[in-house]
């Protein structure tokens, strides 16, 4: 059968490199996993009035399908939030539930683009936002981040690659994989470029509340387009649930393109979306305590990984992640070699951006200190032995 050209092109990095990982699992090997973002793999569960909610959700029989937009009382929920934590006024008709931000994405450039438009990306990004771009017939092009800056966007080299073809500047803040938290000063930078050349801004605030060393900071709302994706993943520890949204900001005509293909799809998990109001709705208290332990891990990463000869790692600032630079140019062989050899499993810098994410790789600071320990400490005896 031959299969179509919109698919060949698709990578996933995080998840191509489980494929060996899982070869060696067979034959009986344990594999220490530092290369998914997946809070509920380690030592972190959902809050527990969620869990509590949906369970509650399913004998009340709301088993049926939602509207395709999201249930009300969630987008109503959504709004408050975006008020309180971002002071940013919004309403629920502005807003639409997806099957986590990947769906977003997807149908987000679902809307967008024709063949050979461009989104501008960060250099390094989170992979789908290169992937659904390709599958959709445009071209991702990368901005550079600077990492001895802290991986901040280099305003300059993003203005210089708009072109014609530009639809939109996609912003990850907390980022992943670099974990940098950007300044008010960038954001507002930023914001104005994306408003002179009246491109639309893409703002991806998955990982909003996980910041260690300074508030997280936002665009404010203008009246210059912008589509603003968030969900319940990582802050409320719900990956499994696929609940998602966006926020739209000024692009009626967009979000009627999302609303078309969310149509098409019916909706989302309508139990999920009962629970995920409850999470916005109800006790915070887990935030700080998820914070506090992330932070504890990022401080061992970061002093442990840059203790390392030929290693070194900028402090990252939010999220969960930590993208050191590593004695080797091709990253992927380095990874796939030290899964072999040493059987703990990072993903190649290059996976997230062939030019600016190369000769790195990314680790989760997920695990408990102890694993982290001893997953660096195998990294240290194969750059050792190797480089
Ligand atoms: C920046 C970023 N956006 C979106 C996602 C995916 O989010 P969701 O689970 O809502 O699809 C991730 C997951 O790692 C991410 O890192």
């Amino acid at each position: 059968m031959n299969l179509a050209d919109r698919v060949s092109q698709i990578e996933y990095a995080i998840r191509d490199v489980v494929v060996p990982a899982t070869e060696l699992e067979k034959k009986g090997i344990t594999v220490i996993k530092l290369n998914i973002g997946d809070p509920l793999k380690f030592d972190f569960e959902t809050p527990h009035h969620m869990t509590e909610a949906l369970c509650q959700a399913a004998k009340d029989n709301m088993n049926f399908y939602g509207p395709s937009e999201g249930l009300p009382r969630l987008r109503e929920a959504i709004c408050k939030r975006e008020q309180s934590l971002n002071g940013r006024t919004c309403n629920p008709g502005q807003i639409i539930v997806t099957n986590g931000i990947s769906e977003g994405i997807s149908m987000l450039f679902g809307a967008l683009l024709e063949p050979s438009d461009e989104i501008l990306v960060p250099g390094p990004t989170y992979p789908p936002y290169m992937a659904y771009t390709r599958f959709y017939g445009g071209n991702p092009v990368s901005y550079r981040t600077i990492e001895e800056e802290g991986w901040v966007p280099d305003i300059e080299d993003m203005e210089a690659k708009i072109s014609k073809k530009t639809k939109a500047i996609t912003v990850i803040n907390p980022n992943n994989p670099t974990g940098a938290v950007y300044p008010k000063k960038v954001l507002m930078e930023l914001q104005r470029v994306a408003a002179d050349h009246d491109i639309l801004l893409i703002t991806d605030e998955i990982y909003d509340e996980m910041v260690f060393d300074k508030p997280h900071e936002t665009f404010p709302v203008t009246d210059a387009p912008m589509v603003i994706v968030n969900g319940f993943s990582k802050v409320y520890l719900a990956t499994g649930w696929r609940i998602g949204y966006a926020v739209f900001c000024n692009c009626d005509e967009l979000k009627e393109g999302v609303l078309r293909q969310a149509r098409i799809r019916l909706c989302t998990n309508t139990l999920c979306q009962v629970a995920a109001a409850e999470a916005l709705e109800g006790s915070q208290e887990h935030i700080p305590l998820l914070v506090k332990k992330l932070k504890e891990r990022r401080d061992f990463a970061w002093k442990r990984l840059n203790e390392i000869e030929g290693v070194s790692a900028s402090k990252p600032e939010g999220a969960f992640y930590i993208f050191p630079k590593i004695p080797a140019r091709d990253d992927k062989k380095f990874v796939l070699d030290l899964l072999k050899e040493k059987h703990v499993l990072f993903v190649h810098g290059s996976g997230f951006c062939p030019e600016f994410g190369k000769g790195h790789l990314r680790s989760v600071v997920l695990p408990t200190i102890d694993v982290l320990e001893e997953a660096y400490n195998r990294l240290e005896e194969f750059v050792k032995a190797h480089c």
